[in-house]
């Protein structure tokens, strides 16, 4: 049981989310679990492993065992789709309607009622696989755009259950939300949960302005009234394990990964770094256009400076992914070409998943890192970039329209769409003075150090069982 986290939870706790912790990975006809990939991984995994409990979700595969196991001291439901499933349900509806609708329509969504369909048939099927682990004591937490159906499903069936839902993406507003055909069926789903989280009080309103809209239920401020009961909508910004990162960022085997990679790079040469999903919200194509434009300008060269970007590989196959992927990989090509010299490349860019240590080294290494999603729920990245710099150097320049830009508001902050502005930002960060650096950093790590991700567990479910200290 994890002591960080207090009294209600010691309620059995029943997880559901679209991922388990680990997905399978088939590679040379053998099977394999690996981590997931996402934000919603990366905070929830230490979270249950801490305290146990049960994670229902899918394997990431087509079809696979129903059988449960035990992983990492959690107790894993697996919910197998097959290929039709995962084409309509979760590259269809959640990821070709719901992502791009709740990212502000940054690609355009597509409306299928064969894809609405399976997105109700499968969110019955999560809802059946929870049923049996709910208990009088249980809190069941329900988490993100795959799964909006599923409060009002469980409801139906064990109308006295504590039931939380925490979305981690954005909730759009009302002018945007109203565009979906099946509006109505989802606010209702949603309304089945006796709390709904956000990550941030603008989201908590739109969800509320479009309740009230368009299904019956009324109230005032954070509360609404549907079906005889009373529902809450609050904001709750997601944070990170900032112990597991500090004690990462401090250990002897990240500096040695540290001390190399500088190396490699050239001491005397300073690292801009991107880390993110392979996503269209995240900004990556505009941000190396602003890298390119520092370059153009002839104050940097790649003498003194060069970017590294991590992209992890990600939904794979879907049009919009698979595009934007190949448009990163020309940007970079056309940069290197341009402004590369033998043994001085400009843009390092690495397409794959790499393991902590390596990830924090590089956390370590940057001096300047750039968040700049064009929209983004929260953006955990730049909160583990803060976390992991101990000494309190480097500069986080970050999207005004990721969430974490509501609590950062000491990184300096840009309009990810400004190419022109994102350059000059990036340019001055490069200027900064160590004390500057330092000042606007202290105060970065102060506000992550405030609010780690146990805590936003403890007020989550504090407010979902009735212990709020607010
Ligand atoms: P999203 O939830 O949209 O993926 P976040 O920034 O909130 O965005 O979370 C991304 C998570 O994925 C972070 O915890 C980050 O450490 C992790 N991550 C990003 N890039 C990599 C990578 N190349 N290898 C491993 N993990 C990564
Ligand atoms: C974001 C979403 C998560 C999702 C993750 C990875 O963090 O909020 O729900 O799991 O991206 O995306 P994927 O499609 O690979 O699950």
């Amino acid at each position: 049981m994890d002591n960080r986290v207090s009294n209600p939870h010691e309620r059995s706790l029943v997880v559901v989310a679209n991922r388990l912790p680990v997905r399978r990975v088939r590679k040379g006809g053998r099977a394999h679990w690996e981590t997931s990939p996402g934000g919603l991984v990366t905070a929830m995994h230490p979270l249950l492993r801490e305290r146990g409990g049960s994670w229902v979700g899918w394997n990431g595969a087509e079809g696979g065992s129903a059988r449960p196991f035990s992983h990492d001291g959690m107790d894993i439901h697996p919910v197998p789709l097959s290929a039709d499933e995962i084409a309509r349900f979760y590259e269809g509806f959640s990821n070709e309607t719901l992502w791009p609708l709740y990212h502000d329509a940054l690609r355009t969504p597509r409306f299928h009622r064969k894809w609405w369909r399976t997105y109700v048939e499968i969110n019955r099927r999560f809802t059946e696989t929870v049923l049996p682990l709910v208990g009088p004591d249980s809190v069941v937490w329900v988490h993100d755009y795959h799964l909006q159906l599923v409060p009002a499903m469980l409801r139906e069936r064990r109308p006295g259950a504590k039931i939380g839902f925490f979305l981690h993406i954005p909730f759009p507003a009302l002018e945007l939300y109203s565009r979906m055909p099946w509006r109505r069926e989802i606010l209702e789903g949603l309304l089945g949960a006796d709390l709904l989280g956000f990550q941030s009080r603008l989201m908590a309103q739109n969800f509320l302005r479009a309740a009230r809209r368009y299904t019956d239920a009324r109230g005032v401020g954070s509360h609404l009234h549907h079906g005889g009961r009373e529902i809450r909508s609050l904001p709750f910004p997601i944070s990170i394990d900032i112990n597991e990162f500090e004690t990462l960022a401090a250990s002897e085997e990240v500096g040695r990964r540290v001390d190399e990679l500088r190396a490699r790079i050239g001491p005397e040469r300073r690292i801009i770094l991107g880390v993110d999903r392979l996503d269209y919200t995240k900004g990556i194509d505009v941000r190396l256009r602003a890298f390119e434009e520092i370059l153009s300008r002839g104050r940097h060269t790649t003498a003194d400076v060069c970017m590294i970007q991590v992209a992890v590989p990600s939904r794979g196959g879907a049009a919009d992914y698979d595009e934007m992927r190949r448009l990163v990989e020309e940007t970079v090509g056309r940069i290197n070409g341009e402004y590369g010299e033998p043994g001085r490349v400009a843009v390092h860019y690495l397409h794959r998943n790499l393991p902590r240590e390596e990830l924090v080294a590089y956390y370590r290494a940057a001096d300047v890192m750039m968040v700049t999603p064009l929209r983004d729920g929260m953006n955990l990245v730049a909160k583990e970039y803060v976390a992991s710099r101990l000494d309190n150097s480097g500069v986080l320049v970050l999207s005004e329209f990721a969430g974490a830009a509501n609590e950062l508001s000491h990184a300096l902050l840009v309009n990810p769409f400004d190419i022109d502005g994102m350059a000059a930002v990036v340019e001055n960060s490069l200027d900064l003075s160590p004390r500057e650096q330092s000042s606007r950093m202290r105060s970065l790590r102060k506000t992550v150090h405030a609010y780690d991700l146990y805590a936003w567990a403890s007020r989550f479910l504090g407010a979902l069982t009735g212990d709020d200290d607010r």
